[in-house]
C-alpha cells in the first residue's frame, strides 16, 4: 500500500516537514505492532499521510488552524474532490477590501495579491453565490495557503520584506518565477496534487486543533515531533510568528482584533501554550505520564534541546528502556546550518 499511493503526498514547504525522511519513519513504523496512532504535533500531516498510506487508523492534532484544515482535507477526508466547477466562481473579483488590503499593505504581497486575496477568503466562506463548506472548503483553503507560502520569500511571515520580492535586483536566493505566479494558477495546481493525494484506506481519521497537552490519551501508538530548540535555547522557532497570517485566513472574523499592530508584519497576539523551551522537560514529562500506555516514537534532531541523553531519563520515568535510530539529514529550508542527526526515539509502555 505505501509504494502506491505514498508517491502522491502533497508537497510541503514548512520548518521542520518530515515529509523527506518518510521512507525511514516507514521503515521505523513498520517494526511496530499498532493500528490506531496519534500524530500530536501533525504540521503539514506528512507524517499522518504516510501513516494512513500504512493502512492506520490516524489522529491528527496541531495547535494551528491552518494545519488542522489541511489535515482535514488530505487525512479525515476519503473521498471528496476539489473540481473546477466549484472553484472557477471564487475568483470573481466583487472589489471586496478587507483585512488584508487594509492592514497588510507593503507587508507580504502586492495591492492587487491583496485585494485578490480578501476576495477569495469572501467568496470560499461569506458569498452566498460562491461559497464553499465541509472538506471543499478545506481543500481550497489549503489551496490558497500553500500558493501563498510558495509566493513568500523563505516560504513565511515571520517579516514585512515584501521589497524582496519586487526590488529589481540580482538574487542569490529564492524563486522569482513562482512569486510572480498568479495566485489562480498556483491554486490550480495544488488542488490537482491534492485531488490525486485522497484516498480511502478503509479506517475512521480524526482531526484535532488542540494544544498538545489538551489531546485524550488511549492509542495505541503516539508520534510526537515538538518544536525544534538549538542547545543554547536562544532560537526558539516559533510557529505562531511564521504562520500568523495563515492564521489570520483560518480564523478570518476575528482576525483584526488579534492583531500586534506595533510590530511591522503584524503578527497575531500570541496564546499560552505547552512545549516553549522553557517548559519543554515539565511538559514532555505530562505528556509521557498521560500517553504511558501507548508506545512512543519521538523525532528529535541533534544537537538540540534538551540534550538527547536526558530525554532518555524523561522517558525511561513512564516507559521501557528507549532504542534510538539516527540518521544524517539536511534541512531543505536550512541549507547552510551544516549537518544534523535525526533521530527516532522509540519507547514501549512498561505493562
Ligand atoms: C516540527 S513541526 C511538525 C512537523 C510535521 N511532523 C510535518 O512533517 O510537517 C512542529 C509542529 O508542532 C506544532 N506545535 C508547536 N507547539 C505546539 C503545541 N503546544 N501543541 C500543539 N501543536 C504544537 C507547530 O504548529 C508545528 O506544526
Amino acid at each position: 500500500m505505501y509504494i502506491n499511493t505514498f508517491n502522491h503526498c502533497p508537497n510541503t514547504r514548512y520548518q521542520g516537514s518530515k515529509r523527506r525522511l518518510t521512507p525511514w519513519l516507514f521503515d521505523v513504523f513498520s517494526k511496530l505492532e499498532f493500528d490506531s496512532c496519534l500524530d500530536l504535533f501533525g504540521g503539514t500531516a506528512s507524517v499522518s499521510y504516510l501513516l494512513k498510506t500504512m493502512g492506520k487508523s490516524v489522529t491528527f492534532n496541531d495547535y494551528l488552524t491552518s494545519n488542522s484544515i489541511t489535515s482535514r482535507g488530505i487525512i479525515q477526508n476519503n473521498s471528496v474532490r476539489l473540481y473546477p466547477g466549484d472553484v472557477n466562481s471564487l475568483f470573481e473579483i466583487n472589489n471586496h477590501t478587507d483585512i488584508v488590503s487594509e492592514v497588510f499593505s507593503g507587508i507580504f504581497f502586492t495591492d492587487e495579491e491583496n485585494l485578490q486575496i480578501d476576495n477569495l477568503i469572501y467568496n470560499i466562506n461569506f458569498n452566498k453565490k460562491t461559497s464553499l463548506t465541509g472538506f471543499k472548503k478545506d481543500i481550497a483553503l489549503h489551496s490558497l495557503f500553500q500558493s501563498l507560502l510558495m509566493k513568500r520569500p523563505f516560504n513565511l511571515f515571520h517579516r514585512a520584506n515584501l521589497y524582496l520580492r519586487t526590488n529589481d535586483v540580482k538574487r542569490s536566493f529564492g524563486n522569482k518565477k513562482t512569486w510572480d505566479t498568479p495566485i489562480k494558477e498556483l491554486m490550480e495546481r495544488i488542488r490537482l496534487e491534492i485531488n490525486s493525494a485522497i484516498f480511502n484506506n478503509g479506517k475512521n481519521h480524526q482531526v484535532f486543533n488542540l494544544d498538545a497537552l489538551e489531546v485524550k490519551s488511549g492509542f495505541d501508538l503516539v508520534y510526537l515531533d515538538p518544536p525544534y530548540y538549538a542547545q543554547d535555547k536562544h532560537s526558539p522557532l516559533d510557529y505562531y510568528e511564521y504562520y500568523h497570517f495563515l492564521e489570520g485566513l483560518s480564523n478570518y472574523n476575528s482576525w483584526k482584533s488579534k492583531i500586534d499592530y506595533n510590530r511591522k508584519h503584524r503578527p497575531i497576539l500570541k496564546k499560552d501554550a505547552s512545549f516553549k523551551s522553557v517548559s519543554f522537560i515539565d511538559d514532555l514529562t505530562t505528556l509521557l505520564s498521560a500517553h504511558q500506555e501507548s508506545i512512543i516514537v519521538m523525532s528529535y534532531k541533534s544537537p538540540g534541546y534538551p540534550s538527547i541523553e536526558k530525554l532518555k531519563d524523561i522517558m525511561e520515568e513512564t516507559h521501557k528502556k528507549p532504542y534510538i535510530y539516527s540518521k544524517e539529514h539536511t534541512y531543505s529550508l536550512n541549507k547552510n546550518n551544516g549537518h544534523y542527526l535525526e533521530n527516532l526515539i522509540v519507547a514501549s509502555p512498561k505493562c
